[in-house]
């Protein structure tokens, strides 16, 4: 059936498509990019793909391709075939049987076969990966990765070769796992200075503490329910001391602002010193606690803020409902105003959604004539603001010897560095061999001042313990 919204287009039928394929080159080079779905010949051989990597994900790609077949054939135009699957080792137990008639154990074999198109970067790491995505972007083969790890590390690197060599990478995997985040940016917000990105990215941590504020659960024992459940890596420190979602910030960062922003300049706590204390009292204050990734355009200065904390939002926030293990990304544009992404941020088949995806823009590339290598870089912003600069409010949580006085000494070294309190709380049931813990809520301060102060107050001998302190966003 001839596609009848509009005579000048090409439409889902195959016979139809290929009769009119003279006038979809042209079509191509107008709507191939914004719109693959409707205007792809079908004439074109298979795109043939390596697969590095097959465990969790690398798996998912190639199940989901098998079982989505036909669709991707109908949408892209073109048959996706894997043709050949590099693994570490051979003999590990896998829950999906290696085809093991296209596996081999050398990355060369993806590189040194002309019959690939593409390279599909699943194994995780930054030094293999590295050398494996050079040689394939040196040999003009596209690249598709889900390693954000990578593109935090080598991002300007690689996408600087990615336009030497006019051959994309694409990378909608490397974030938030199944939410369309990536693409989002790069093209839909396109027309925006983009004001903000708030973000959940990182579902682990988002499950912990979700278990801890609403089961009442201890942060190992939340730990060890989120490693019980696949979510958390059997070595989840960077899940935990917050990098995993550090490293998606600074891709978001880079998206947002044009230009890759160093590691070592970004600022990054994890979830490790929160305790089942704060996420209560934090409740019993009408706050959730939240690992966030905040990127924060300044536009007096150009800055860009960029950091990733455990922090206190309220629960009228919309981000205060986003539980368990799931992710969540606020985007706000100078045009189009505030946005929300939601999803799954992590596990098979999400994050093989993305990968695939990715494999269906490399599959219409050839007849769309889109030249775009992956990464935009511009020089209208640049300068990371140092996190000392940067303001919030604050949560603060102190266990005090229980006498009187005590608040005295704490509220004057707050007034003499400019600390308002906007609230106190001294919760009843929790004192413990002359200590109690007193809650402050406090006005918003810079960074920097505030670590300095609360160093002071902590060298206090009423205070007893080391002082937990986070901020309060939104
Ligand atoms: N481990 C990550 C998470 C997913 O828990 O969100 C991969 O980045």
């Amino acid at each position: 059936m001839p596609d009848s919204r509009n005579e000048s287009t090409v439409g889902y039928d195959r016979r139809y498509r290929l009769a009119r394929t003279d006038r979809v080159d042209s079509l191509n080079q107008y709507y191939c990019f914004e719109n693959p779905i409707f205007y792809m010949p079908t004439d074109l051989p298979p795109l043939q793909i390596g697969l590095a990597g097959f465990g969790n994900v690398g798996a998912g790609v190639f199940k989901n391709l098998e079982k989505n077949r036909d669709l991707l054939r109908e949408r892209t135009g073109r048959d996706i075939v894997v043709r050949k699957i590099v693994v570490r080792d051979l003999s590990k137990s896998r829950e999906l049987a290696l085809p093991e008639r296209i596996v081999s154990t050398d990355l060369d074999d993806l590189i040194n076969d002309d019959e690939i198109e593409i390279v599909v970067e699943l194994i995780g790491g930054t030094d293999r990966a590295f050398e494996l995505v050079k040689a394939a972007l040196g040999k003009k083969k596209v690249v598709v990765t889900g390693n954000k790890a990578l593109l935090a590390a080598h991002g300007k690197e690689l996408f600087a070769l990615a336009e030497q060599q006019q051959t994309p990478i694409y990378f909608e995997a490397a974030v938030a796992g199944g939410i369309p985040i990536i693409k989002t940016v790069q093209e839909s917000l396109v027309g925006n200075h983009i004001e903000s990105v708030t973000g959940i990215i990182n579902g682990t941590c988002n499950y912990i503490l979700t278990r801890m504020s609403e089961a009442g659960l201890g942060y190992e024992e939340a730990l060890g329910e989120a490693k019980d459940l696949g979510y958390a890596e059997a070595d989840p420190t960077l899940d935990v001391n917050g990098w995993d979602a550090a490293h998606k910030a600074i891709i978001l960062a880079s998206l947002s602002y044009g230009c890759w922003l160093p590691e070592d300049e970004i600022y990054v706590e994890g979830i490790e010193k929160v305790s089942g204390k704060d996420t209560q009292f934090a409740d019993d204050l009408g706050y959730a606690v939240k690992l966030l990734g905040i990127i924060q355009l300044h536009p007096d200065s150009g800055s860009i803020e960029v950091r990733v904390q455990p922090s206190l939002i309220s629960k009228d926030h919309i981000l205060a409902s986003v539980k368990g293990v799931f992710n969540a990304i606020l985007v706000t544009g100078d045009v189009v105003g505030e946005t929300l992404f939601y999803g799954s941020g992590a596990g098979q088949d999400p994050t093989s959604s993305a990968v695939i995806s990715d494999l269906a823009d490399a599959a219409t590339r050839v007849v769309g004539g889109n030249s775009r290598t992956g990464f935009v870089p511009h020089g209208l912003y640049g300068k990371p603001m140092p996190v000392e600069e940067t303001v919030s409010k604050y949560y603060l949580r102190l266990e005090v010897e229980d006498r009187p006085g005590v608040l005295a000494q704490i509220s004057t070294l707050l007034g003499e560095n400019d600390i308002g309190i906007l609230s106190m709380i001294q919760p009843e049931g929790n004192e413990s061999e002359g200590a109690a813990p007193i809650v402050l809520m406090l006005h918003y301060a810079p960074f920097g001042v505030v670590c300095d102060t609360i160093e002071r107050i902590a060298a206090l001998d009423c205070v007893r313990e080391e002082p937990m302190w986070m901020r309060v966003e939104g």
